[in-house]
């Protein structure tokens, strides 16, 4: 059966990701967290002083972008891929409040975009990808067979993000929570570069009312149907 690309955009915490590991185990494909790869060059620049509360020094964080390397390993007891800065293990640091409060500012930067696009785009040459994020569909892979966009409710979106934070241990409000949903999704879509908007050919999907499951069972319908019709060409 051919390779398809499947390109999942939206707001956050839509359950985007969740579904694309689904999606991805169902079918023996590729998963790539394209967001991961925002969060990583957010935690360097965090970690190597170019951010910190005052202060974003944006031209040293570009001088040093060739100093980052983004690799993913996939963890079998997991069952995905983790990310990896510099060949150091972050999946866990990345996604933190504190990381989701400086990224959509990082993923403004051109330059920034432009390195890891392509480094997107060389993970997803063959086909056989699944990849999440806010420009798939649009700039990454704008010929994705199957193109979806997750929207919900902000408020539906930060109760789900509030309560992944809380399992992990973070000590956050549910206000500083939706205050960071709200902000990033106006930073995302009104930036100058690759802004999140809906490809014309994406199909959307508003899950505010939908479970985990009827979610998956939902796109394995499209994914299914995309299938069949590559088959036939
Ligand atoms: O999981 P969540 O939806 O909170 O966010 P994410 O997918 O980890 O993405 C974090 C941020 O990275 C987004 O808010 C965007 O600012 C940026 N991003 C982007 O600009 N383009 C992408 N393809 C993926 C993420
Ligand atoms: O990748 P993205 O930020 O779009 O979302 P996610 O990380 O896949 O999902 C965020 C949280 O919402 C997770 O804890 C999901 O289990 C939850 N979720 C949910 O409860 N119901 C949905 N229909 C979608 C997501």
């Amino acid at each position: 059966m051919k390779n398809i690309t499947i390109a999942i955009d939206g707001f956050s915490s839509t359950g985007k990701s969740t579904v694309a590991k689904q999606i991805a185990k169902h079918l023996g494909y590729v998963y790539v967290d394209s967001g991961a790869m925002y969060r990583a060059v957010t935690y360097y620049a965090m970690t190597h002083g170019f951010i910190n509360t005052n202060n974003f020094n944006v031209d040293g964080l570009i001088a040093n972008l060739d100093d980052i390397t983004i690799s993913f390993k996939f963890n079998p007891t997991l069952g995905f891929a983790e990310v990896y800065l510099n060949n150091i293990n972050i999946e866990k640091d990345i996604r933190t409040l504190e990381v989701s409060k400086f990224v959509s500012r990082v993923a403004e930067i051109s330059e920034v975009r432009q390195k890891l696009v392509e480094q997107q785009q060389q993970m997803g040459n063959s086909g056989g990808v699944v990849m999440d994020g806010r420009d798939i569909g649009t700039v990454v892979f704008p010929d994705a067979e199957l193109k979806l966009f997750m929207t919900a409710s902000a408020e539906t979106r930060a109760k789900r993000r509030y309560a992944e934070l809380l399992e992990r241990g973070e000590r956050v409000t549910y206000q500083d929570v939706l205050k960071n949903v709200e902000e990033r999704d106006y930073i995302d879509t009104n930036r100058e570069d690759s802004p999140l908007i809906k490809a014309k050919d994406a199909i959307q999907i508003d899950n505010s009312n939908m479970s985990l499951q009827e979610q998956f069972d939902e796109i394995l319908k499209l994914v299914n149907r995309t299938l069949e019709n590559s088959e036939k060409l």
